[in-house]
């Protein structure tokens, strides 16, 4: 019978290997004291269970999994394959990964690997073989860990080895024939036709740019052959370990594009995530609550694991801000709020050396005598008081569509403006949407809209046929679809969809776009009719034709000076909105106010812009979440059971200042 992960559970990476055994010992106290429930060990391990081709050492961990078996602990074990030991990339120095421009990825770090590199492939699924025939019946095995963070630096490789495995990826994708290839890479372009696909390269530097689709497809390889090594892992664990879930952990946050796991998730037995704020921008926390929702998306709308976050400072960016108090469970909250059953942390204890010794964890270099340790007890006693939420999830009247291709192709060069970031207009409709109480699901394209009241596709670049006719049969139904500029651009080849923008929403807009008029840097533009009074644009305006819609909002000036920026179109039973603009907030804010009002769609109580409210489902009971990262109390009308604090509350909920507070419904 394999063993249950915990409810809801506590806990992050643990790096024994780091440690002497008296501070092991010491673990073992310490993780009791501030119930930890869930460790991930051997994430980087590698060269300590194998330290030489020939040699395995497994006694320290068995030792580890029994200690922390006999403590009540239980284990994510990682499969330890992340990083490959020195003594394999100086055998096989093919193995090493290989930047677009030619650099060789040196070991030294880690995940020094080719993604593509048969050798790493053997080596790893022998490691992966002989942790799980060992590990498979331990009794504190919950979970396993497959490598850790597959692409976190080594997404992309440009050596001849992923040169190969990029061609038979190639000759499956267009049926070995390279007329098809040449048909869609546009190759008729820049004398770019190929002869045969023994040819093509992976897109290394050129000259100039590079042609686009053959980017595209080397973006969708990339993430294919770091999905395939996830893959071979997990039908080993599978195989060996059958009933105990599979995971590997993405990295869901506004600066990883490069995986695909819209697409992953549908592979994995429970989806994990890390998240880490970035420190310098202002208010992350609405970042992490569209990371939290688009991972929910990726795990079908079940719930998930957040594997890691961080206390407090990060090591790796140019200044570490630390976390003030209260914004750990803070963070903590917004992920569990958003369907996450785990809250983890990277990592347990703060180290002494090595490249990640500034990074927070969740015993600081500092010891227990420290808000941070106070801090830590804290959110576990929060987390064990609101544990019966464990296991529902959040289920929304809106959706916000995201692709992750759609992104890769939105970004490339040789583009209108440099300034259209794919993830810019979701957050913000996002971040609107969450001030006025709206929950919002974040899925793929792909999804069954049916459901949905709200639909929004920002920026949707690059969009299939399917997709076009599920968001148009949406609107039929009663929806109201709300689309941004920049959106419905391309087919998946990355060819202009022909006769006006935004193609492949135009008839569904009602609106023909003849010219983009991209703005230049710092120049902005007025837009009226969104309420009383102008709001401010900028980035973004189009040669616009109503061809069945009525205009809502005009720009007052600029190169589209008179023309419509924001449209609406009754469609059956429901309606189409085109935004061609970049409105500043306060117009998204607008907006969404007659995006409300049309659809009568729910708010939930209390929100704004710095109060949190969202809501987990379960089958028998619904739980609020507030999550105040305001300076001031903020009160909620809701009746139920005050699970923090353990409190009735009858319409009168005061979450205090920096404050978190989980109401079971009554
Ligand atoms: C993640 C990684 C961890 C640790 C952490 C630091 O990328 O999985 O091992 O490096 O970041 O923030």
């Amino acid at each position: 019978m394999p063993t249950p992960l915990p409810a809801l559970a506590f806990g992050g990476d643990y790096n024994p290997e780091q440690w002497p055994a008296a501070v092991l010992r010491e673990d073992r106290d310490l993780m009791r004291e501030a119930g930890v429930d869930l460790v991930t060990l051997a994430v980087f391990s590698w060269a300590w269970l194998q330290p030489r081709p020939d040699a395995w050492e497994f006694g320290w961990l068995d030792e580890q999994m029994d200690d922390l078996h006999a403590a009540g602990i239980k284990v994510d074990l990682a499969t330890a394959t992340a990083s490959p030991p020195p003594w394999l990339t100086h055998r096989h120095p093919d193995m090493l990964p290989v930047t677009q421009d030619g650099r060789t990825l040196w070991p030294g770090g880690r995940q020094s690997f080719c993604p593509s590199s048969p050798v790493y492939r053997e080596h790893a699924l022998e490691l992966c073989t002989r942790m799980a025939e060992r590990y498979h019946d331990h009794p504190a095995l919950a979970l396993w860990h497959v490598s850790n963070e597959l692409g976190c630096h080594n997404a992309r490789c440009y050596c001849d080895t992923s040169a190969a495995a990029f061609r038979t990826w190639l000759r499956r994708r267009y049926d070995d024939d390279v007329a098809r290839l040449n048909d869609a890479w546009g190759t008729a372009f820049w004398s770019q036709r190929y002869d045969d696909i023994e040819q093509v390269l992976p897109p290394r530097v050129a000259p100039t740019h590079a042609n686009p689709t053959q980017q595209l497809d080397f973006a969708r390889f990339s993430s294919d052959q770091l999905l395939d090594n996830f893959v071979a892992e997990r039908d080993v664990l599978h195989r060996i370990s059958p009933g105990v879930p599979v995971t590997t952990n993405f990295m869901v946050m506004r600066q990883t594009p490069q995986m695909d796991y819209l697409r992953w998730g549908r592979e994995l037995d429970v989806v994990s995530n890390d998240h880490y704020l970035i420190g310098a921008e202002d208010g992350g926390h609405r970042e992490l609550a569209f990371s939290a929702d688009l991972t929910r998306g990726t795990a079908g709308g079940r719930p998930w694991l957040l594997m890691e976050h961080s206390t407090s400072a990060v090591n790796w960016q140019p200044r570490n801000r630390a976390k003030r108090p209260g914004e750990m469970i803070r963070n903590s909250l917004s992920h569990v709020a958003r369907g996450a059953d785990a809250v983890l942390f990277f990592q347990w204890r703060a180290s002494r050396a090595g490249a990640e010794k500034f990074h927070s964890g969740l015993l600081p270099h500092a010891g227990t005598d420290t808000r941070q340790w106070r801090e830590v007890v804290e959110l576990s006693r929060v987390l064990d008081a609101v544990e019966e939420a464990a296991g529902s999830t959040a289920r929304n009247d809106t959706a916000i569509l995201f692709d992750y291709q759609a992104w890769w192709g939105c970004e490339l060069d040789s583009h209108p403006s440099i300034d259209v970031h794919y993830r810019d207009r979701a957050e913000d409709l996002h971040r609107a949407l969450s001030a006025h109480g709206v929950g919002v699901d974040v899925v793929h394209p792909s999804t069954d809209l049916s459901s949905y009241r709200l639909v929004v596709v920002p920026t949707l670049y690059l969009v299939d046929d399917a997709t076009v006719a599920s968001v148009t049969a949406a609107a039929e139904a009663g929806a109201t679809v709300v689309i941004t500029y920049f959106s419905g651009i391309v087919d998946e080849h990355d060819h202009i969809r022909l006769g006006g923008y935004p193609g492949a929403f135009r008839e569904l807009l009602g609106v023909r776009t003849t010219e983009l008029l991209p703005l230049m840097a710092g120049e902005s533009v007025q837009v009226e009719g969104l309420g009383t009074g102008a709001v401010t644009a900028d980035t973004w305006a189009e040669d616009l034709e109503l061809a069945g819609a009525e205009a809502v909002a005009s720009y007052v000036d600029g190169p589209a000076a008179g023309l419509p920026a924001v449209t609406r179109r009754t469609v059956g039973e429901g309606a189409a909105w085109y935004v061609a603009t970049r409105l500043a907030p306060a117009g998204t804010d607008r907006l969404v106010d007659r995006l409300v009002a049309e659809t009568g769609i729910e708010t939930l109580p209390g929100a704004g812009e710095l109060v949190e409210v969202t809501r987990r489902v379960g089958d028998d009971a619904s739980w609020l979440f507030v999550v105040n990262h305001g300076d001031d109390p903020a009160p909620v009308d809701v009746h139920g059971v005050e699970l923090v604090t353990g409190r009735d509350v009858a319409g009168d909920l005061q979450v205090p200042a920096g404050g978190v507070a989980v109401v079971r419904e009554s």
